[in-house]
Formats: C-alpha cells, sequence, structure tokens
C-alpha cells in the first residue's frame, strides 16, 4: 500500500527538466522573456553530459574557408539517410549561425583563428558545394572541450536572467490530464527526500539521451532518457529508436570518447598492417566519412582479422604526426584522456580505439518548433498540448538515421533557443492553471513507493548488466534478423524480471539505490522499444546496417518507426510516420534521396 508523502506544491510558466545544454538554453531563454521559469536537474547543471561534447558545433559561418548554410543542410540530409525532415534540418542548418553568433557573445570562450575569429575545423560528412567540394570547415571548436565552454556559459546566462532552478531533484513521471495535455511534473528532492509537484503550462523535456542501455559507451552513468521514459508511462510515442549511433573512435577498454576533431586535425585510423583502410571504404573523404560509415569499416578490419593489440579486436588512431603544437592548443582533453585511459603518450604512441555507443537519433517525436507529437492515422502532426521535447531526448528530427558530429551541441541551442521563442507565442507571463484533472501526480507517487519498497531478490546492478549486455551484443554496428529477434526475447525477458527487483536503502535521503531503480525502469522501456524498432526495420539506413537486408529501401522504409510501450504488458505497438520532404521556405528546394557514398 502506498505510503502517505507529503506534497510541495510550485506553479511556473514553463518548467524545464534537465539542464543541459538544450535545458539551460530554453530555460533562460523562456525567462529572459519574462516567463517565470523553472529548471529541475537530478545533478548540478555543469555537471550535465553536454560538458562531455568535444569536438566542437557545427555552423556554416565560412570562417576560414567560403561555407553557406544550404551546403550544410545538404550534408545533414545525406548524413541522414533521408530519414531526416527537411523542414527541420533546414531550420537548424540556417539557424545554426544566429545561435552561435549568440554564444560567442554569451561569452563562449571559442578558440581563435589568427584573425580572431572563432576557430573551425574539418568533421565527418561535412562538404562544401551540395557534396560536390572539398570538406568544409564548419565545426565550431573551443579547443576540445566545447562541450564543457558551452555549458558553463549557458548555466551563467540562465543565473543572469534568473531562471528559477531546483539541483538535484529527480523528475519522476509527467502530470497529464484525461483529455491528453501535459499539467507539470512530479519530482523528488534527493536532499530534503522532499517530492513536489510542479505545475506548468508547457513542461520541456531536455533529459537527453538513453546511452546507459549499452554496456560500453561514451555516455555518462546519468544518461538514462529519463524524460523519453516519462513520455511512454504518459501513453506517448517515441520515434526512429532503432537508431543508435557508434562514435568510431572510443577508447578500448574504457569507452570514453576521442573526438573526431583528432581527424579534423588530421588524425588517421591504422589496422594491424599499418593501412589507413579507410581510404578503401570512402576514397574521397576517407577518415572524414559520416560515422555510421567509419564504424562499420572498422568493424569489418576487425572481423576479417585486421584488428590491432593482443586480441586483434581494436583499431589505432594516429596523430603522432601532428604538430605537437597542434595537440597542446587544439587536442588538450583527449591527450589528457589518452593518457589516464589508454596509458598513451598521443605524441609517441596511437590511442586504441573502437566503434562505442555515442547517440540516440530517436527519442520523442516533435515538430520544428519543438512541440511533442502524438501522431494519429488522421493526423500524424497532432500536438500534445504543454509539452515540448529538445536536445538529444527529441527526434525533431534532424539526424534521422544518422548524425552528423558537431551537429549535436547545434540541435540543443537551435532547439533550445526555438523552445523559449515558441513558449513566448504561446504562454502568457502568470496565466491561470487549469485545475488537476485524471492524474495529480498520485501515479508518479506510486511507482516510486513501489519500488522504494520492493524486496524481490534481483539487484538492480545485476539486471542493469543484463540489459546492457543484450543491447551490446544484440543491437550492435552490424545487425541480422536473427540476433535481432533473440535479442527482443531477452530484453522481453529483462523488462518482465522488473518485478523481481529488490532494493536494500528505504530512505527518502540521497538514496541513490533508489534512483538507480527508478533509472533502470526507465532504462528497461527505452531498450525494449529500440530492441522491437530494429527488429521491425527491414532495410539497412544510416547508423541502423542489416546484413540479411544490406540495401536502403525507400520504396517500403522511408518512414519513420513509431511506437507505444504497454508498460504492463511490455509489449510494443508499431506504427509510421512521414518522412517531411518539404522544406520551410523556398531558399532552398528539397533534396531528393540518392545513394549515399562518401
Ligand atoms: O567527436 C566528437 O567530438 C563528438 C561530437 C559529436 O558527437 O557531435
Amino acid at each position: 500500500m502506498t505510503e502517505s508523502y507529503e506534497i510541495i506544491d510550485h506553479e511556473f510558466d514553463v518548467v524545464v527538466v534537465g539542464a543541459g545544454g538544450a535545458g539551460l538554453r530554453a530555460g533562460f531563454g523562456c525567462a529572459e522573456r519574462g516567463l517565470n521559469t523553472a529548471i529541475i536537474s537530478k545533478v548540478f547543471p555543469t555537471r550535465s553530459h553536454t560538458v562531455a561534447a568535444q569536438g566542437g558545433i557545427s555552423a556554416a559561418l565560412g570562417n576560414i574557408e567560403e561555407d553557406d548554410w544550404r551546403w550544410h543542410m545538404y550534408d545533414t540530409v545525406k548524413g541522414s539517410d533521408w530519414l531526416g525532415d527537411q523542414d527541420a534540418i533546414e531550420y537548424m542548418c540556417r539557424e545554426a549561425i544566429p545561435a552561435v553568433i549568440e554564444l560567442e557573445h554569451y561569452g563562449v570562450p571559442f578558440s581563435r583563428t589568427a584573425a580572431g575569429k572563432i576557430y573551425q575545423r574539418a568533421f565527418g560528412g561535412m562538404t562544401t558545394n551540395f557534396g560536390e567540394g572539398k570538406p568544409a570547415i564548419r565545426t565550431c571548436a573551443a579547443a576540445d572541450r566545447t562541450g564543457h565552454a558551452m555549458l558553463h556559459t549557458l548555466y551563467t546566462q540562465a543565473l543572469k536572467h534568473k531562471a528559477q532552478f531546483f539541483i538535484e531533484y529527480f523528475a519522476l513521471d509527467l502530470i497529464m490530464s484525461d483529455d491528453g495535455q501535459c499539467l507539470g511534473v512530479m519530482a523528488w528532492d534527493l536532499d530534503t527526500g522532499k517530492l513536489h509537484r510542479f505545475r506548468a503550462h508547457q513542461t520541456i523535456l531536455a533529459t537527453g539521451g538513453y546511452g546507459r542501455t549499452f554496456f560500453s559507451c561514451t555516455s555518462a552513468h546519468t544518461c538514462t532518457g529519463d524524460g523519453n521514459a516519462m513520455a511512454l508511462r504518459a501513453g506517448l510515442p517515441l520515434q526512429d529508436m532503432e537508431f543508435i549511433q557508434f562514435h568510431p573512435t572510443g577508447i578500448y577498454g574504457a569507452g570514453c570518447l576521442i573526438t573526431e576533431g583528432v581527424r579534423g586535425e588530421g588524425g588517421y585510423l591504422t589496422n594491424s598492417e599499418g593501412e589507413r583502410f579507410m581510404e578503401r571504404y570512402a576514397p574521397s573523404a576517407k577518415d572524414l566519412a559520416s560515422r555510421d560509415v567509419v564504424s562499420r569499416s572498422m568493424t569489418i578490419e576487425i572481423r576479417e582479422g585486421r584488428g590491432v593489440g593482443e586480441h586483434k579486436d581494436h583499431i589505432h588512431l594516429n596523430l603522432m604526426h601532428l604538430e605537437p603544437e597542434v595537440i597542446y592548443s587544439r587536442l588538450p582533453g583527449i591527450a589528457e584522456s589518452s593518457r589516464i585511459f589508454a596509458g598513451v603518450d598521443v605524441t609517441k604512441e596511437p590511442i586504441p580505439v573502437i566503434p562505442t555507443a555515442h547517440y540516440n537519433m530517436g527519442g520523442i517525436p516533435t515538430n520544428y518548433l519543438t512541440e511533442v507529437l502524438n501522431p494519429t492515422k488522421r493526423n500524424p502532426n497532432a500536438v500534445v498540448p504543454g509539452l515540448m521535447a529538445i536536445g538529444e531526448a527529441a527526434c525533431v528530427s534532424v539526424h534521422g538515421a544518422n548524425r552528423l558530429g558537431s551537429n549535436s551541441l547545434l540541435d540543443l541551442v537551435v532547439f533550445g533557443r526555438a523552445a523559449a521563442y515558441r513558449c513566448a507565442e504561446i504562454v502568457k507571463p502568470g496565466m491561470a492553471h487549469r485545475p488537476l484533472q485524471g492524474d495529480d501526480g498520485s501515479r508518479a507517487v506510486d511507482r516510486l513507493d513501489h519500488y522504494r519498497n520492493s524486496n524481490g531478490s534481483t539487484p538492480t546492478s545485476e539486471l542493469r548488466l543484463r540489459m546492457q549486455k543484450t543491447m551490446q551484443n544484440h543491437a550492435a554496428v552490424f545487425r541480422t534478423g536473427e540476433v535481432l529477434e533473440e535479442g527482443a526475447a531477452k530484453i522481453d525477458e529483462c523488462f518482465g524480471a522488473k518485478v523481481d527487483l529488490g532494493i536494500r536503502d528505504r530512505s527518502m535521503i540521497f538514496n541513490t539505490d533508489l534512483v538507480e531503480t527508478l533509472e533502470l525502469d526507465n532504462l528497461l522501456s527505452q531498450a525494449v522499444v529500440a530492441m522491437h524498432s530494429a527488429a521491425n526495420r527491414q532495410e539497412s539506413r544510416g547508423a541502423h546496417a542489416r546484413e540479411d537486408f544490406p540495401d536502403r529501401d525507400d520504396q517500403k522504409w522511408m518512414k519513420h518507426t513509431v511506437t507505444w510501450l504497454d508498460q504492463n504488458k511490455g509489449k510494443v505497438k508499431i506504427d509510421y510516420r512521414p518522412v517531411v520532404m518539404k522544406t520551410l521556405t523556398d531558399e532552398i528546394e528539397p533534396i531528393p534521396p540518392k545513394a549515399r557514398v562518401y
């Protein structure tokens, strides 16, 4: 029986859940426009995972060589393998330019060119002249700590504009009315142990990805996709969950990210024969082909016996030939992580690397205004009133089947900003709140109470490991129907095994045992949906590479997968939404599908 819990009530115009780059940008944007705004975060804002982003943020500034946002758009559509929505991609690539200049004005300490402009570097899949020209120099960087620089600046802007922070508050569940409107969110203050009910006219989910469904990933332990899972529990769908990006260069064994900026600065990959094998797979872009292509090429090299090391199970990333000055000024962070996590001096030895789960292209479906969608047969673009999603939690969809490196920091900022603009249009400061009807937050309290008192025989860590190993082995770089079906059966078993979870700590104050269990519950829902979506899609597109269906099939599969989860039965319902092939304006024509070669 649910114990009675004291609940503290709050009313805001806007509540943002998550204080990474997207959440902060949205939060201070709303506050700046006179909206009473709360930002809730389970970690201190500057510890959000945006801090780990290294290589940079793309924008066609043309500071080093000629560039054009239309070229950026072409690359992004091609990178997405024609699963990205072209209206949203146009919006992102065009707005990239003012959004990055704004960041500069807010004080982001970008590296500089000799002329004092924002420094830019090459990144995978970024080209010029609609793919016909040379590689674009488009990724704006603060050495190899761009996310760190941005996050700190955005946090200070949020303080300046007086967004109200609720730090170390763990969001539990959305509060939804019977007629499908989001009325706010329930959260647990880890420090005092009290429960809080936040009412809001707009609730913005900026809760990041679900990288921790995998055993080896570049994501922080906090990346448990809490917002995605809250959406599923609210009866809302997730979109394109089968598309999981493997970054080519995670440190072998540790999983930490080694930025693509290394290859952007001239680093290259070699196999056990010392061969620069990317020349065979992507004769034009070579090491700067898009991530899915590089990760697959590395996997083939390893499978065919040309991996390096005692077990021939990884690849070498070389930067010994770069000037030490380039390493110390442009890549100091990866020099340090290579020393700490791989015991390597990058000026003398190659870094051992392996493709590592890095980013989720899928998430909560939204339009380019960041409003959450709950597609119906009659209206594939039906909006959920009161709910928005941004950043890695969202599937706008600007990344489609494969994201280009440095388009993630961009997505955070452009759509964080767009969410603030949209809130300012549809919320009047101080507007009255609708009476609670349907759920009053008790659904969230019941769930918390259930896990708090759980006394089954399965420890959280054990079930988490089972889930992570299943995802690692069955939803990897290359996939087959057989492996995915087996994975689906195993992940369903993991989901079912939740009933036997048991925790030891029953307290309410900083109960990390309970936090990790709630996070595991969140991860399990997303793992189930991702695995079933992958088993369902019978083609290869972007990061979803099916050996049994090696070709892209636009006829049958140029459509978004939309999935709902029945929480009681663990059953996934699958439907589809059309990809938006129209652009927003007539400044650029839609980019028709063609073969994707680099
Ligand atoms: O390689 C990197 O620096 C990662 C960038 C990204 O995922 O956008």
